[in-house]
């Protein structure tokens, strides 16, 4: 049997809210260079759309990072697979993700992050849990808050499926084959 899965949001309602963030994001930028990171694998699809909305100039840059702890849950131990390629010394950063769920990722990113002494940094983030945090993190534009709800597409996963939809979806019901 395939996952049942559903729309949560549609393709539509995405584009346009990163439209109004990436405006946001524009105005506060305004003189200045964005320097965006991405962190994969799930930030991929929502930072390419981000990015191509952006008319302030922009550089990017990676990290992969995963977090010791059962495929549900992150537990705060972050292992940084690739670290950006590029320093970030008096650079306006903005790390962009796809969800922040217990906070426990990003807390540990903006730590690190910070003792490298950027100009500025920021959190974007296509999707927020509040009612899963565990550490006190505040995203400075957020897209779209979400119950809590197995989400997937638009660069989320399950079992690694699903990145490649163009609307954030649910799986309401797992099944043993993925679509
Ligand atoms: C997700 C997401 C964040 C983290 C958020 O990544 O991209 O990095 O989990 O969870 P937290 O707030 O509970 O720390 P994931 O580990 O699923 O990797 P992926 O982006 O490669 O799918």
């Amino acid at each position: 049997m395939k996952d049942k899965t559903s729309v949560m949001i549609p393709q539509e309602k995405l584009e346009a809210r990163i439209q109004e963030v990436a405006d946001q994001i524009n105005k506060d930028y305004a003189g200045k260079t964005v320097h965006l990171i991405g962190i994969l694998k799930g930030s991929v699809m929502f930072l390419a759309e981000l990015a191509k909305r952006l008319t302030v100039p922009v550089t990017m840059d990676f990290m992969s990072v995963s977090s010791y702890g059962d495929a549900m849950e992150s537990s705060g131990i972050v292992r940084i697979s690739k670290d950006t390629d590029e320093g970030i010394e008096n650079k306006d950063v903005i790390i962009v993700e796809d969800i922040v769920d217990s906070g426990r990722t990003l807390s540990y990113l903006l730590e690190l992050l910070q003792k490298r002494k950027p100009a500025s940094l920021k959190l974007c983030t296509l999707l927020d849990k509040p009612s899963r945090r565990v550490v006190d993190i505040k995203a400075d534009y957020t897209c779209f808050e979400v119950e809590d709800k197995f989400v997937i597409g638009f660069g989320l996963d399950y079992l690694q499926h699903y990145r490649n939809l163009s609307y954030i979806g649910c799986v309401e019901e797992i099944g043993d084959e993925r679509e």
